[in-house]
């Protein structure tokens, strides 16, 4: 899985040194590469994180200073159907490329994300897929914007890609979302059951959750439905993926991820908890909020999430290459162990990313670890924390 970020990250490079965009990880660059990347950027000290909501009651978010445009050919769009929906009706930057704070605040004005879920999910997705030192990330890919078209060389590197990670490229929702795939790795097809990007929005896909949702919620998407849906999707890619995973830092958002349409996607004067599937596909294929959208009544994360999982519970593990191989992974955090998901985070996931960094890019992954940490203290998860760069 991380090898698809060197190599998409030397492909930049290659390009030209000079248009290294703005918002392109450094994750996984070598030390040769980061000292021709980093004087060719400013760096940006990040702000501290936004705090919660002064007023988290709900209220309408499809409003006439957040009108829906459907994004331009050079605006980034990618997995995450809330950051597609945020950017297409102004929330967050219409192009697409954002920073963390922008995020908490999009996030917590319009969905009600609760502060320190927010935090912890912002900095540990920007510290895989961001830029430390501009502040910026792109929520899909690399635009044609940000660079000259890749000279022959580089598209030798990009077959190079290809062809190393079959498994795992086989499996993606193609090439235009490398830059999200090494932390948040991708499973069987069938697991990726919802598509944010409409470019790549599978309406076969997206059949299969509406004929959950007509076996389990009698046509809506509920808890049930989330339940068994999650625990197929498991099953399916334990019989057919060689590959197939499910270890922290993946188990946290995997089993978050199927209980977000239902804290986040209902309107929140609706409490009944059975999300309409016109809704789910207008957030989902449109990238766009119903007409009327009010934001859910009060700041929520993954409530819902303890049922999925004890309803069908498993071991974090892998299988061995083959399918139906599944072994249990003892050394990943499992879902009631926030402080191991921090902490093998920082040392396996971050640290492998950045080996030995330096300067000002030390310093700014220090920051963004440091909001990282803070948040895990927000959510009061008495964690100790880990420096991995030294202080
Ligand atoms: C209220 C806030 C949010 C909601 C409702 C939400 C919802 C979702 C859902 C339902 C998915 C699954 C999509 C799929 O399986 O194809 C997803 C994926 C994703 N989200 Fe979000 N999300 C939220 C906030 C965020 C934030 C703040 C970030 C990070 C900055 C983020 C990053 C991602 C990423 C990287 C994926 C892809 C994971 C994968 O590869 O399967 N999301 N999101
Ligand atoms: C959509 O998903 C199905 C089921 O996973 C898969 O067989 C099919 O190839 C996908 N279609 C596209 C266009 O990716
Ligand atoms: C959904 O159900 C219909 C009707 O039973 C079936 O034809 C179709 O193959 C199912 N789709 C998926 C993706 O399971
Ligand atoms: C989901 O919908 C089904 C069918 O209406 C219902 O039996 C079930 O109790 C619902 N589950 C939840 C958690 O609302
Ligand atoms: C993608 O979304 C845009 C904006 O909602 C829409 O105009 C377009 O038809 C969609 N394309 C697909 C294939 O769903």
């Amino acid at each position: 899985m991380f090898l698809l970020r060197p190599i998409h990250a030397l492909l930049a490079l290659i390009c030209s040194v000079n248009a290294f965009p703005a918002h392109q990880s450094l994750a996984g660059l070598t030390r040769e590469e980061l000292d021709a990347v980093v004087p060719t950027l400013n760096f940006v000290r990040p702000p501290n994180p936004p705090g919660p909501l002064a007023d988290d009651s709900t209220k309408l978010v499809n409003d006439a200073a957040h009108p829906f445009i459907p994004p331009g050919p050079n605006d980034q769009r990618g997995p995450c159907p809330a950051l597609n929906t945020l950017a297409s009706h102004g929330y967050l930057s219409r192009n697409g490329i954002v920073s963390p704070a922008e995020v908490i605040n999009a996030v917590q004005d319009a969905f009600n994300l609760e502060n320190s879920f927010a935090r912890f999910l912002v900095f540990s997705t920007f510290l895989v897929n961001g830029n430390p030192i501009t502040n910026l990330m792109s929520i899909g890919a690399k635009t044609s914007a940000t660079g000259p078209s890749p000279p022959p060389p580089a598209t030798v590197a990009g077959l190079d890609t290809h062809n190393n990670c079959e498994g795992d490229t086989s499996m993606t929702r193609g090439m235009s979302l490398l830059p999200l795939q090494p932390y948040y790795s991708l499973q069987t097809p069938l697991a990726d059951f919802f598509f944010g990007d409409n470019h790549s929005f599978n309406e076969t896909r997206f059949q299969n959750v509406v004929n959950f949702s007509n076996k389990f919620g009698a046509g809506k998407f509920n808890l049930t439905v989330a339940t068994e849906l999650r625990n197929f999707l498991f099953q399916d890619s334990l019989m057919h993926n060689p590959t197939f995973s499910m270890v922290s830092p993946r188990l946290f958002t995997a089993y978050a991820e199927t209980v977000f349409p239902i804290n986040f996607f209902i309107d929140g004067r609706d409490k009944s908890g059975q999300l309409d599937l016109n809704v789910a596909r207008g957030f989902f294929q449109h990238m766009t909020f119903p007409a009327d959208f009010h934001r859910h009544d009060g700041a929520i994360s993954n409530e819902g999430v303890d049922t999925v999982f004890n309803t069908h519970p498993i071991v974090p593990g892998a299988n061995q290459g083959r399918v139906n191989s599944y072994k249990a992974d003892p050394t990943s955090a499992t879902l009631s162990e926030p402080c191991t998901r921090y902490t093998t985070f920082v040392e396996r996931n971050i640290k492998s990313l950045y080996p030995n960094p330096t300067g000002v890019l030390k310093e700014a992954l220090n920051v963004n670890l440091q909001f990282l940490f803070d948040a895990t203290v927000a959510a009061g998860e008495n964690c100790v924390q880990v420096f991995p760069f030294g202080r």
